[in-house]
Parts: C-alpha cells; sequence; structure tokens
C-alpha cells in the first residue's frame, strides 16, 4: 500500500510518500480502507509518534490520528462492525495511523461516520470535536447562560469549541485575526475580538470559561478575565505560572484528549441534526503530506487541512 512514513525526527521533510506493507487485523481489530485523513501539525512534535505504548522506538512511523473511511476486514471477535461499514475515528496514541490506503483501528476507537458528511469532511471531525467536547462539558462543565471565552476560535478545535459553546446554550466570545471576525459570528460567536488589535483582559471581564487553545502570554493574561470560580481549560500548556495566578479565585484544567467512540457517535448525531460542522480550510492529496504540514505548521488554518486518500 502507499502510505507517508516518518524517517526522522523534525519537521515535515522527514516525511516521505512510499510503499509500505499492509497490516492485517489481528484478533479484536479492525482493518480500514483509509478515505482521508485530517492532518494534526502538532503530531511531528510528540513523543508518542515515535515511540510505541511502552515506550520502545518505533521505525519509520506513520502518522495521522484521524480518519474517515470503509471497514475492510475485522479480526476475529470483533462484532461492532461488518466489512462495508462506513466509519469515523480518533486512533491512539503510540502506533500507525492513518495517512495510509490502509491502517489497524481497534473497535472502540470507531463510530459511524455521520451520514450528512463525505469522508473529506468527517476526517476533519474526530481529535478536534473531541477536544472541543471534553474542555467545554466534561473540564469546564460549561452550562446554559454561562460566557465562555475561547482563544484560538477560528482553528482545528476552536471551530468546533464555537458552534458547541453556543448549542449548549453559552453566550460565546472568540478571539482571532480580523480576517475571522464574519466567520466567527455566523458560526456563533456574539463577541469576535481580534488579537493583533485590542488586548482581550480591556474588553471582556467577568468569565465564566476561558478555553485555550493559544498558550503563553495568550493564557497568563485570561486569570484576569475570569469571574471568581470560573475555570480556566487549556489544551496547550499543562501548568499556569503560579506567578499569575496567585490571587485569582479560578480553577485550572489541562488534558490530553484521547479516543473515544461514545462521544464521537454523539458528536456524529449534533451532525447529522445540523447543528454542527466541520470546517475545512484546505485539501491535499495523500501523497502532498509534507506541503499540508508545512502549511499547518504556519498556525494560521481556519478549520482544518485533511489529506484525500482515495478517491
Ligand atoms: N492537549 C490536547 O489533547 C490537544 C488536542 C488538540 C489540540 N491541542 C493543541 O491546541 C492548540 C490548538 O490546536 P488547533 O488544532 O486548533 O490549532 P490550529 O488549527 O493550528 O489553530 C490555528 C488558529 O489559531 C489562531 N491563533 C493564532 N494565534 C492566536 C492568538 N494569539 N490569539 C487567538 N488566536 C490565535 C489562528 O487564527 P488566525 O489565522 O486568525 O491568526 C488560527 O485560526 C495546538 O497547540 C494543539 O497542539 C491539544
Amino acid at each position: 500500500m502507499k502510505a507517508i512514513r516518518i524517517h526522522g525526527r523534525g519537521g515535515p521533510d522527514h516525511l516521505v510518500y512510499e510503499d509500505a506493507p499492509q497490516p492485517h487485523p489481528g484478533p479484536g481489530e479492525v482493518l480500514v480502507r483509509i478515505h482521508a485523513t485530517g492532518v494534526i501539525a502538532t503530531e511531528l512534535q510528540w513523543d508518542e509518534t515515535y515511540q510505541t505504548a511502552t515506550g520502545s522506538p518505533r521505525t519509520l512511523p506513520i502518522p495521522g490520528r484521524d480518519l474517515s473511511g470503509v471497514v475492510e476486514e475485522i479480526g476475529q471477535g470483533v462484532t461492532t462492525f461488518a466489512p462495508g461499514a462506513e466509519v469515523y475515528a480518533m486512533l491512539g496514541y503510540g502506533r500507525d495511523g492513518a495517512e495510509a490506503d490502509y491502517t489497524i483501528a481497534l473497535p472502540d476507537e470507531l463510530a459511524p461516520k455521520p451520514h450528512a458528511l463525505d469522508h473529506v469532511q468527517a476526517a476533519a471531525v474526530p481529535l478536534s470535536a473531541l477536544t472541543a467536547w471534553l474542555a467545554l462539558f466534561e473540564h469546564a462543565r460549561l452550562e446554559a447562560g454561562q460566557t465562555a471565552l475561547i482563544h484560538g476560535g477560528a482553528g482545528g478545535v476552536g471551530v468546533f469549541a464555537v458552534q458547541l459553546a453556543r448549542w449548549a446554550g453559552a453566550q460565546v466570545i472568540a478571539t482571532a485575526s480580523a480576517r475571522n471576525r464574519d466567520f466567527l459570528h455566523e458560526l456563533g460567536a456574539s463577541v469576535v475580538i481580534d488579537y493583533s488589535a485590542e488586548r482581550f483582559e480591556e474588553v471582556v471581564h467577568h468569565i465564566d470559561v476561558v478555553f485555550d487553545l493559544v498558550g503563553g502570554e495568550t493564557l497568563a493574561r485570561s486569570w484576569q478575565v475570569l469571574k471568581p470560580g470560573g475555570v480556566l481549560v487549556s489544551v496547550v500548556s499543562p501548568q499556569p505560572p503560579a506567578d499569575v495566578t496567585k490571587g485569582h479565585d479560578a480553577r485550572f484544567a489541562w488534558f490530553i484528549v484521547e479516543p473515544n467512540r461514545e462521544l464521537l457517535i454523539q458528536i456524529g448525531a449534533l451532525i447529522d441534526a445540523g447543528q454542527l460542522r466541520p470546517i475545512i480550510d484546505a485539501v491535499f492529496p495523500l501523497s502532498q503530506a509534507r506541503q499540508a504540514y508545512e502549511q499547518g505548521t504556519k498556525g494560521h488554518m481556519r478549520g482544518k487541512i485533511v489529506l484525500r486518500v482515495a478517491d
């Protein structure tokens, strides 16, 4: 089969489009024919990309956590799916991913592909939508009537966070550059702050939930806009500097997203009901993964970059 394999630790230069052995499903595994896969530009920096779950080095790893495709073959004992089923998934860390004609998935990673989406659209959903959902509803426990400030609202995760927070009945404020203002209003943000022209802490106060997708100084400055008892969830920085949290009565949370079949089924239902939609910045053929990652690492996407694997 054709695959993208990583020939050395570093940036997109190490990605090679080449022949690779096709995997076969063992007991409890599912072989998926990949139709599209979402690009997560930071995946090339993760330790998990270069080692197995037990810490052994991986040879020529295949990246790609997000997939949309069709079940090709099932291993012994798999009852959830049959060959021919259209599926989408976030794959776990430390093993080969979806930037290939075929990959191995586990039944508890796979959910039925939303009917409303084609494969390219569906591949833009799993990791980003799961991250947004977990941040807002599990970690921040966002409720209707509350105010959520979403930093990086126009990016891969941000577009889902803005829509989900609005769907939950929150008032949504997003930070983004000026070119994304109208776009984010359409997605559900009532206020959009251009981060290059205004300091958000001079514009908003008394926020219930801040969801940080930017980190650094943006995270540090966020404490002052939270109301007492508010929550700051970051998926960028695991720990806020002690000096910036001092004197603020707010809770901090950080997490790393994991595969979640049940949640993907719920997210798929929202998509099919017209409440949530993926946003795709660009689509590249699998053979141009290097260019896709180069674009992704610039950090100015509107939604996701997707690699098309099968026509
Ligand atoms: N821990 C986890 O499980 C987890 C899961 C998913 C993602 N993440 C992390 O979360 C971060 C965001 O992920 P992503 O996929 O959404 O990234 P992304 O798609 O690369 O985000 C790009 C967006 O960020 C915006 N942006 C850049 N600088 C900004 C600033 N100072 N203020 C506000 N917006 C800014 C850009 O807007 P403009 O184009 O308008 O500048 C662009 O729309 C990444 O660091 C990623 O590694 C972590």
